[in-house]
Order: C-alpha cells, then structure tokens, then sequence
C-alpha cells in the first residue's frame, strides 16, 4: 500500500481550502475503514474508525500490537462522549470543563456502540478529546468517533514527528499528516473514573495534583513505577515493554558526580568490547560525557523539555544502531512521574544506584 504523506498545521483552528481538502480526504479514508496517523499534543495517533471493528482490527495489524491491548476513542466535541459510554458521570463532568481539549483520558463504561474489538474486549472505554486543532478537525470529518493508539510499531518509542511515523507505518497505512514536532512528546494521562476513587492507570502530562484540585481523592496504580511482576496493571498496555529502543538501556541514579564517573566507566568497556554506545543526560552534565552518541534531554529543571524529547532521543539510538544506552535518572515527581515512568519501562526497569 502507498502511504501519502500530506503537511498540516497542528494547530491551527481555522484551516486554509487546500488543508480543508486534505482533512476531508483524511476523514473519508477514516471512514471507509482506512488508517491515518496524525499528529495530536501529546504523540502522533494512528486513527481509524472507532464504532468499526474491522478498523480495529486493522489498527492492530498494522501495528502488530496484541488485540487485547485496548484503544483510546477520540472526540472532537464533549456533547459526544454521551454517544459512547453507558453514563457521564460528575466527575467526567468537572474533569472535561478543567482539561478538555487536552491531554487527559477518562475511561468510563462503555455504551453499546463501541465494539469489543475497541476496548479489546473490556466494558469500560478509554476516551479523549484532544487539543490539536487539526487532530479534532480530523476526528470531526472521520465520523466523531476515532480509535487511536500511538502510531508507533508495537514496542517501539511514541512518534513525536512525522518521520518516525514513517519509519514504522511506512506502507502499512493509507495516510500520515504531518504536523511537525508535537508540543507535549509524552503519551496522555489515564484516569479511571469506574472506580472509587479515581485511579491514574498512566502518568502523563496532567498530574496526580492537578487532578487532586479538580476530583478530590485521586489514587495511582502502584505499578505504574514497578516492573509489575506479582501485580497486573490496570491499564493492559502498560503491562508491556514499551517505549523501548533496540539497545539495552540502564538508568543510572546517584549523586552527579558518581553517575557520571559510573556511566563513563562502563560506556569505556562496552567500547573496549567494540559495542556502539550511547548516553541519555542533561544539559549541565553534557560535558562529561563520552560516547558515540550523547544526546541531551534538555536542563534538569525544565521537565517539559525533557518529556518532549525522550522518544526522539530513543529513536535516535536506534537510528545509530547503539547497543548500549546509558540514562540519567530523575526525580518522579509531578511530570517527572510521567518521564520516570516511560523511562523505566523502555529500561525494562533495569537501574543501578551508585
Ligand atoms: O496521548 C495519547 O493518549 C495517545 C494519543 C495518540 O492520543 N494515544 C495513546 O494510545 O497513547 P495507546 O493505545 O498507545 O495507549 C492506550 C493505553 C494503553 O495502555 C491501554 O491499555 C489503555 O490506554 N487503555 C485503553 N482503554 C482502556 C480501558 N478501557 N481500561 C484500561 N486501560 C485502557
Ligand atoms: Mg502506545
């Protein structure tokens, strides 16, 4: 299959007639039962009808992901979230007025509606309604209602550009739409509004104490910073190795100057060995570093720079065929929660304290 690749603005509300066309045509492919990878705030998503099980299936084909690994169902305007559970509930309510549009997920019970093959075989719905312009315009033109996962290979770092989409999807779907860089580069926050209290199933760039303000009593799945071993999590995708570059990944914690001392020692004998390395660190430490590729997150105290990058910098590695990554970690407070959480998992919670 040939992927046609068409650039649109992100973010824009209001859409010039050429982009208007390639957004219909977008819709009309979603609608017919096709793929289309776009770009939202948080990732890049790989839409296709949601209330069409056949699309599901073919999102999950696509991405060789396994079927019982549900999918977020996307809206463009609150009035439909009515559409596709069995009831909207206060909380959802007061969540949509303080972050819709915006990178938050609410599952909720589903309605009939949604077939089994969405929710890979769960009564309850995961649902968002994104901030991106174009991402809403998309959703409105391909029926209302649009299933979309990250529109990564299953396995595979989110895309947080176009051109990794392409890397992945290249030939497996009808369309990307490129927007550029997206704006947040972690996956949205998940919260589960079935239960009392609501429980965070996914950090993401929403937190816990954003969430406290609006709903009161908020829990966290305790697997979310765990490696799940005795434990299922909520969330069934997260119970895979995820976000995860082609090389071994170890997140090194301790005081500066020792995480650099231990990183520089081991990046020395993995070369000694003739392993191509590669080293995760933030900008005051750059410096220190030696590797075949050292590539900086962003200053430690600008975490939303870090969030944004952390999927680039892993396909990077990829991308230079690095064996052995090395990570700096940091503190899993507030977003930090959220990159500790991706980070972890693309280590296969593999640290070492030093
Ligand atoms: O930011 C995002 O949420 C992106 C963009 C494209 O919107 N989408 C995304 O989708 O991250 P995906 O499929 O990569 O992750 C969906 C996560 C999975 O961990 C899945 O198990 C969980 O949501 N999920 C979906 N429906 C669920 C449900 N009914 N109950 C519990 N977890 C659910
Ligand atoms: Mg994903």
């Amino acid at each position: 299959m040939d992927t046609v690749i068409e650039k649109i603005r992100q973010d824009a509300e209001e859409f010039s007639t050429g982009e208007e066309e390639i957004l219909r045509r977008a819709g009309s492919v979603i609608r017919d039962g096709g793929l289309v990878a776009f770009p939202t705030e948080t990732v890049y998503g790989l839409g296709g009808d949601a209330l069409n099980s056949e699309s599901a299936r073919r999102i999950y084909a696509a991405k060789g992901r396994p079927s019982d690994n549900p999918l977020i169902v996307h809206i463009c305007r609150f009035e439909d979230l009515s559409g596709i559970v069995a009831k909207v509930p206060d909380e959802a309510v007061k969540l949509a007025e303080a972050f819709w549009p915006g990178p938050l997920t609410m599952i909720l019970h589903k309605s009939e509606k949604v077939p089994y093959e969405t929710t890979g075989g769960l009564d309850t719905v995961a649902v968002r309604l994104p901030a991106s312009g174009a991402a809403r315009k998309l959703i409105e033109y391909g029926g209302g209602y649009v299933a979309a996962p990250s529109a990564n290979l299953s396995g595979r770092p989110s895309p947080t550009d176009a051109e990794s989409v392409k890397e992945d999807l290249n030939g497996r779907i009808r369309m990307i739409l490129d927007g550029g860089a997206v704006g947040i580069g972690l996956e949205s926050t998940i919260v589960d509004l079935t239960v009392t209290p609501p429980q965070i199933l996914r950090p993401g760039y929403i937190t816990e104490s954003m969430l406290r303000k609006v709903l009161g009593e908020v829990d966290t799945d305790v697997t979310i910073m765990h490696d799940g071993s005795g434990q299922k999590p909520r969330a069934p995708g997260m119970k895979y190795r995820h976000y995860a570059p082609k090389g071994e990944l170890v997140i090194v914690e301790g005081k500066p100057d020792n995480v650099a001392a231990y990183i520089n020692l081991r990046t020395a004998e993995a070369a000694g060995r003739g392993a191509r390395t590669g080293i995760l660190c933030t900008g005051g430490e750059l410096s220190r570093y030696r590797a075949d590729v050292v590539q900086c997150l962003g200053e430690r105290s600008d975490e939303e720079s870090i969030a944004k990058n952390l999927y680039a910098a892993l396909r990077l590695m990829d991308r230079e065929h690095v064996e052995k990554i090395y990570s700096e970690s940091f503190e899993a407070q507030g977003l930090g929660q959220a990159i500790m959480n991706r980070l972890l998992k693309a280590a296969g919670h593999k640290v070492v304290k030093v």
